[in-house]
């Protein structure tokens, strides 16, 4: 294919100069900082098609490897935004908030405080994700339960967000559609860890929901892209500043992500957690985090006048089982069967286990969340090309968690596949990721700092 090439048109002056994907890629490359214009006709180019995977790919990595300022952070997520259209929420009663996680291994919190702050009151018009490297995609976990459609247009999104509070929905070609294109390029290419193309994606998609406020969860360690505290302190920071920029109060937890959140790693099998924790049975990591983002969601939607008091609501919206009935509601308005909640025959089962095992006794000191989330990914949970399909019946449940004492020949986790042509790689990936000590590890914070 030939390479995409342009002339534009700079500012009032009507200058005219001559563009070249492979010039911008090469100065990326070369760490250099690029003008509005510049970004435009990659960004632009790459959405209207004119611009290759490869090249895109190409600018992708350089800019994994070089960063961007600043400036074109702001100017990326701006375009971003501007590639579809933006909602207006205007005519719905009350602050609409947003929560939007990093990405995590086994993070399902979307699913279980969406519904809880929904109930509360607040009005939620999430968009969502894919499955992105290692770690899951909210509208993959949605899309396991049959018939459930998260391809929502803009008009249905607000009248559902209108009528029962809470809509998920992805990115379409209405919504954002240069981040589902970026997004998905990212996940096949190795670009995924990288700051700015974070927080671009998650901007973008969030300021075009029409949206007063927005929680971000920014996962640390293992099981997420960011691996050091100071590199998510910095990439929340870039998102707090976007949000303000744009008059939207943002919120972003700073939280561990050094094991999976909760136990079940796959998309049905999530689903059957979330169903769990909406009815309290839910594990305590996973209750913990989700409730204190629902209550922030809360708090920002000034549905309560204090933190405190808006924890009080989360947890009683999850008690009462408020928080599951809106589940439910948005499972049939979406086009999905509720019972799948209660029966989860009625969601895709795997028809093989592996169960692993550790062959000395101790305490589980440690549990490598990115190569969990690779074995998942490898037995079909998650996708090694934009055109692969993922199996929603696939996935890891673990049996312990870090800190439990376990004894030689006690299992630590199972596979559930349908195809069993990667379990044995798989089931090495997840034997490595287990570390069995004599000693006892220390306990870790889940929620780590609060950038705001
Ligand atoms: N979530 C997103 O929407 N985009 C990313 O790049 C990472 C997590």
């Amino acid at each position: 294919m030939a390479d995409s090439v342009s002339f534009q048109q700079i500012g009032v002056l009507g200058w005219y100069f001559y563009m070249r994907t492979v010039d911008l890629i090469t100065r990326k490359r070369d760490g250099e900082e690029l003008a509005a214009e510049e970004l435009q006709f990659i960004v632009d180019g790459y959405t209207r098609g004119e611009i290759p995977d490869y090249q895109m790919s190409a600018f992708l990595m350089a800019t994994f490897f070089s960063g961007m300022s600043d400036r074109e952070v702001g100017v990326i997520t701006e375009l971003m935004l501007r590639s579809g259209e933006t909602l207006d929420l205007s005519n719905i009663k009350g602050l609409k908030v947003d929560k939007h996680s990093t990405g995590g291994v086994g993070d399902k919190t979307s699913l279980i405080a969406a519904p809880i702050a929904a109930a509360a009151g607040v009005p939620v018009p999430m968009i969502s994700g894919r499955a992105l490297g290692f770690t899951g995609g909210t509208l993959d976990k949605l899309e396991s339960i049959p018939g459930f459609r998260t391809n929502l247009t803009v008009d249905e999104i607000k009248a559902q967000v209108a009528k029962i509070g809470l809509a998920f929905a992805g990115q379409s070609a209405q919504i954002a559609p240069a981040d589902g294109l970026l997004y998905a390029l990212r996940d096949a290419s190795g670009t995924v860890e990288s700051v700015p193309l974070i927080a671009s994606s998650i901007m973008s998609k969030k300021l075009a929901e029409g949206i007063d406020a927005l929680v971000l969860d920014v996962k640390v360690g293992n099981g997420a892209f960011i691996k050091r505290q100071i590199q998510a302190r910095e990439l929340a920071q870039i998102m707090v500043t976007i949000g303000r920029r744009a008059n939207k109060k943002v919120v972003a937890l700073l939280t561990d992500m050094n094991q999976p959140l909760g136990y079940a790693i796959g998309n049905a099998l999530e689903i059957m957690e979330v169903s769990q924790t909406l009815q309290n049975g839910g594990p305590a990591d996973l209750v913990r985090l989700s409730l204190e983002l629902a209550a922030r969601m809360i708090f920002l939607a000034k549905v309560t006048p204090t933190i405190e008091d808006a924890r009080l609501l989360a947890e009683q919206k999850l008690l009462d089982g408020s928080g599951f009935k809106k589940f439910r509601e948005v499972i049939a308005a979406q086009g999905g069967n509720p019972r799948v909640l209660d029966d989860f025959q009625l969601l895709p089962n795997a028809t093989g286990m592996r169960e692993i095992s550790t062959p000395r006794g101790g305490y589980v000191a440690g549990i490598d969340a990115q190569l969990i989330g690779q074995a998942a990914t490898l037995i079909g949970a998650g996708r090694a090309t934009k055109e692969d399909a993922i199996d929603p019946a696939v996935g890891v449940i673990l049996d312990v968690k870090v800190g439990a004492k376990v004894d030689s020949n006690s299992v630590l986790c199972r596979l559930y596949y349908r195809d069993d042509a990667n379990v044995e790689e798989a089931a090495a990936l997840v034997e490595d990721a287990f570390r069995i000590s004599v000693n006892e590890p220390e306990k870790r914070e889940l929620i780590l700092e609060v950038v705001s």
